[in-house]
């Protein structure tokens, strides 16, 4: 990870960390390191095991799933062995997430401006301050009429509306690390990178760590200083984000880069083909290679193991430096 370069110790740090469903291991053995001050983006397809791995940060495995390997730290105390009390005290304090789904992190049996106050009057502010600063935070994060929605139930917000409601709630803690997962998926492209620019400058001005998670390189790219690209279970490149952008090293984020829209090269739009491999049906060698245009034999037999292809940039590829080459090459020549 890049964090290594930087001096500053992690946040939250996972070494090796495998999450498996009795014997169907989802992830595959990741490191992550969670650094204050920094915003670092997970992204990769659907299923490629981004909200698991978020998820063992939180200690909120889905019934069923463990971390079968590996540790999770959360400033710098090993979480192995954690009892749900435990747990209960990490989060919230040290450890809190924005969900995909709002719905999950909204009472309906409240009113959001009240759920949204409670969280400040948990923290000791008091009743109208809370109040006041409560029907601010909505107006912050764009709930027109902030002031009459105060009293509203989740339900009569949109999906839309209740995402926003959500990250005004985040805006209240100050947690070491905060996880987000798909905050902003419901809101159109254009307010999801200022709401995220919203949560990011809030916890890096706070010198939190962030993880963001995404399937959308081009929202992050705004936001996130570090990403890690993962692919069926395992991070297969990572590095400051300027970097893997300007010079991706794997294949993958080659496809997912190319996969953005841009509106600056219309008709660029290249998705990759292919499926991601179910779980339990990997193939031999490395787990991309039924949909990489640059696989060759060694691809089919050895499994590639994240290895350095820059300054704190590192990629699991057998082929990173023709994938850089020719990155390099497309962007000359556009
Ligand atoms: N509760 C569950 N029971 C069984 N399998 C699960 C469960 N949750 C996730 N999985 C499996 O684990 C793998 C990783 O799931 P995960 O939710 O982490 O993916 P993701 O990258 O967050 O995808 P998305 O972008 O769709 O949110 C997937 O193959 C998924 O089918
Ligand atoms: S190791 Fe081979 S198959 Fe895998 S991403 Fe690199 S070139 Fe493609
Ligand atoms: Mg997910």
């Amino acid at each position: 990870m890049p964090a290594t370069t930087v001096e500053t110790p992690a946040a939250a740090r996972m070494r090796n960390v495998h999450i498996a469903f009795g014997p169907r291991e989802v992830v595959r053995g990741v490191d992550l390191d969670l650094v204050p001050g920094r915003v670092t983006a997970l992204v990769g397809e659907s299923g490629s095991g981004k909200s698991l791995t978020s998820l063992a940060l939180m200690g909120l495995l889905p019934p069923g799933a463990t971390v079968s390997a590996g540790t999770v730290e959360i400033e710098g105390r090993d979480t192995a062995g954690f009892t749900d009390a435990q747990w209960r005290r990490l989060r919230g304090a040290k450890v809190a997430m924005v969900f995909q789904d709002p719905m999950a992190a909204l009472n309906p049996s409240f009113t959001v401006g009240w759920q949204i106050a409670e969280t400040l009057r948990r923290r000791g502010t008091g009743r109208r301050a809370a109040r006041e600063r409560a029907v601010e935070l909505m107006r912050t994060v764009g709930i027109p009429d902030a002031e009459a929605k105060y009293g509203a139930y989740p339900h009569e917000f949109s999906g839309g509306m209740r995402q926003r409601a959500v990250i005004a709630m985040a805006l209240t803690l100050d947690p070491a690390v905060l996880l987000a997962d798909e905050p902003t998926t419901a809101l159109d492209v254009t307010v999801q990178a200022q709401i995220l620019r919203l949560l990011a400058a809030r916890q890096t001005d706070a010198g939190m760590a962030m993880l963001l998670v995404s399937h959308d390189l081009g929202v992050v790219a705004r936001v996130a200083q570090d990403v890690a690209v993962m692919y069926a279970g395992r991070i297969v490149e990572t590095g400051a984000l300027d970097d893997v952008y300007t010079a991706p090293a794997h294949p993958y984020t080659r496809g997912l880069l190319d996969a953005v829209p841009d509106p600056a090269r219309p008709g660029r739009l290249i998705p990759i083909e292919g499926q991601p491999p179910a779980p339990g049906g990997l193939p031999a060698g490395c787990a991309f290679a039924p949909r990489c245009p640059y696989a060759t034999k060694v691809c089919g037999t050895e499994d590639p193991r994240l290895a350095a292809v820059g300054q704190g940039h590192e990629a699991a590829c057998h082929h990173s430096d023709k994938v850089q080459a020719q990155a390099t090459d497309v962007e000359a020549a556009s």
